[in-house]
């Protein structure tokens, strides 16, 4: 059985006992599990259906135990984790022997975040050890963004689902390694490039789909739904192509006279990207659930957060 609930001490008594539960962080849920043992880290890659090159992102309360898992951390890190931490910001950095191997996929780094949900930090604070946190979807799914959505996609697979309510960011954090003193965006988050560069001074942007990517951010198809997306500057210019029945509308700031109300997911009515990205997964996944035919989706603004939605929409349309 799957259970939905509020207790924290639940769940970290079931993490202490190598189990997987869910839990919520301010940007989408994951599936947790304790990131020192090999067993429960192998029961998060099997219940995600995950493949073992793709490495689990470790999550620390706070910066206390920071140094007891990471060596080697460049002065440009340590002035963005300043800045970022809590957050939607995670660090790649050199791994210490501590973090087993099935963590980072066997790479040298381990990357690492400090969440300012407030249940998942007193989550973290009640447990010895950090938690090894994917997004708490199948591998290449949608993520999700509240406990129900969990359950609809993990049902039977986990045991307990802490609720942590909508997650308020609602897209992954960004994910920074290092080129010397240069931060390298490898995943584009809820923390813009450019809020990076009024930090760092500068920064760039890994975006390479390679043969072997060592980063989900950085494979062509994920984030996707089960329909077809296809994704639009025009949405009026698709819906001459499709037949309007059957196609669902994910749109920035419109509704369409044309189709159904309810096959449609306006993201910001306002146009504000940081609502449209609280929305986007929601959203994705009523629409995926009508199970239309097509979705057509819009681009957002492409600045702040709308860089990682178009990032997000752009691999969700590639399949
Ligand atoms: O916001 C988030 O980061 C969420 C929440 C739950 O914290 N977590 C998340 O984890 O998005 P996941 O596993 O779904 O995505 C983490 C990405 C993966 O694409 C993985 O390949 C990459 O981080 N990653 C993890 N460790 C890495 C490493 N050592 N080197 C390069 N990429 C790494
Ligand atoms: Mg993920």
């Amino acid at each position: 059985m799957t259970y939905i609930g509020k207790d924290i001490e639940t769940a970290a008594a079931m993490l202490a006992n190598d189990q997987v539960i869910a839990i919520p962080t301010e940007t989408v849920y994951g599936l947790a599990g304790n990131a020192l043992s090999i067993s429960a880290v192998t029961k998060i890659y099997e219940i995600k259906k995950r493949p073992l090159t793709n490495p689990l992102i470790i999550h620390l309360p706070d910066t206390t135990q920071f140094h007891k898992y990471v060596k080697n951390v460049p002065a440009i890190a340590v002035k963005l984790a300043e800045h970022f931490w809590p957050g939607a910001f995670t660090l790649l950095l050199p791994k210490k022997d501590i973090i087993p191997d099935i963590v980072t996929a066997g790479l040298p780094d381990v990357a690492v975040r400090i969440p300012s949900h407030p249940i998942a930090i007193e989550l973290l604070r009640k447990l010895s050890f950090p938690l090894a946190v994917p997004s708490a979807n199948p591998f290449g799914y949608i993520s999700p963004t509240s406990a129900e959505d969990v359950k609809r996609i993990l049902l039977g697979k986990v045991d307990y689902i802490l609720d942590g309510g909508q997650c308020t960011k609602g897209i992954e954090s960004t994910i920074v390694g290092f080129d010397g003193d240069t931060p390298v965006i490898y995943r584009v988050g809820a923390i813009s490039p450019e809020a990076i560069k009024k930090i760092a001074g500068k920064v760039e942007i890994h975006n390479k789909h390679t043969e072997k990517p060592i980063s989900s951010g950085m494979l062509p198809s994920h984030y996707a739904p089960n329909t077809s997306l296809y994704l639009t500057n025009n949405i009026e210019l698709l819906l001459e192509i499709f037949p309007r029945t059957g196609t669902g509308i994910l749109a920035f700031k419109n509704i369409s006279p044309v189709i159904a109300e309810t096959n449609q997911e306006v993201l910001s009515v306002s146009g504000n990207v940081d609502e449209a990205a609280y929305n986007l997964y929601k959203a994705m996944h009523r629409l995926d659930n009508l199970k239309l035919d097509r979705i057509i989706a819009e681009r957002v603004p492409n600045v702040g957060i709308g860089i990682a939605i178009n990032d997000r929409l752009e691999r969700a349309s590639n399949k």
